[in-house]
């Protein structure tokens, strides 16, 4: 008898379902918290599910600060309070962010910006006391940047001067182009998307920095300096922890 597999959107509701009920149940999401919330589809089920938690008032005077129009928006329709990093109740520092993520290699190092989020994801993760990432199993990798293009978001000025730099880190570069919108993605703060393909694996934290150091670039999808705890769903309905 075959063994029942689940499809990868039940993976990545799975994951994001156990992640937060996991890290309540263990006592690392608390009431009166402040937490970052993710964006896309796999963060999304975790943000309903901490919305399902206030609803039933098992947690109680949560904080969220969201990481894009979309998370904001869902924040608003879940009741879930949503404050800028700024904000003096937030102080510019969080105890806690939950996101997804597009890749992870066996060192839980990142690649996002899959939703072209990735400029707040990075200022709310790096400035997080705990890192979670949820995910299902297709996301986890051998090594990054040869499958997932990495994001990088520029300056619309900078664009053709940024696209030669990265070319000269050995490259490929595409200008992520909108659907149903002509012309190219602008970010939520009005930025444009870079997309990078090696072919061969990179060195991820080196060139986090390096790419970060171009003139005109605002930030850049690798995600290396603050290590997550990682949620990966599989398809036989298992999540692991690591
Ligand atoms: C948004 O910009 C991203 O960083 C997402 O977190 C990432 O692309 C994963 O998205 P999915 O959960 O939709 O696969």
């Amino acid at each position: 008898m075959t063994k029942q597999q689940i499809s990868k959107d039940e993976q990545k509701i799975l994951a994001a379902r156990f992640a937060i009920d996991d890290l309540v149940a263990r006592g690392i999401i608390r009431s009166g918290m402040k937490i970052g919330l993710g964006t896309g589809s796999t963060a999304m089920p975790a943000v309903t599910r901490i919305g399902e938690l206030i609803a039933e008032g098992k947690l109680t005077g949560v904080r969220a600060v969201a990481t894009s129009f979309q998370t904001t928006i869902a924040c608003e329709k879940l009741g879930i309070p949503v404050f800028s990093m700024n904000a003096q109740t937030i102080g510019g520092k969080l105890d806690l962010a939950i996101d997804g993520a597009d890749e992870v290699s066996p060192e839980k190092a990142l690649i996002k910006g899959g939703g072209a989020a990735l400029l707040l994801e990075k200022i709310v993760a790096y400035n997080a006391k705990a890192f979670v990432i949820v995910a299902d199993s297709s996301k986890d990798v051998s090594s990054l940047g040869t499958k997932f293009p990495l994001p990088v978001e520029v300056i619309p000025e900078a664009r053709e001067s940024v696209a030669l730099e990265l070319a000269r880190l050995g490259a490929t570069v595409t200008l992520r182009e909108g659907i149903r919108k002509a012309g190219p993605v602008v970010t939520d703060n009005g930025n444009l998307i870079l997309d990078c393909l090696w072919k061969e694996a990179v060195a991820p934290a080196k060139l986090e920095d390096e790419i970060d150091d171009i003139v005109g670039v605002v930030e850049n999808g690798f995600f290396t300096k603050n290590v997550p705890t990682v949620y990966v769903a599989r398809e036989d309905g298992t999540v692991d922890r690591k």
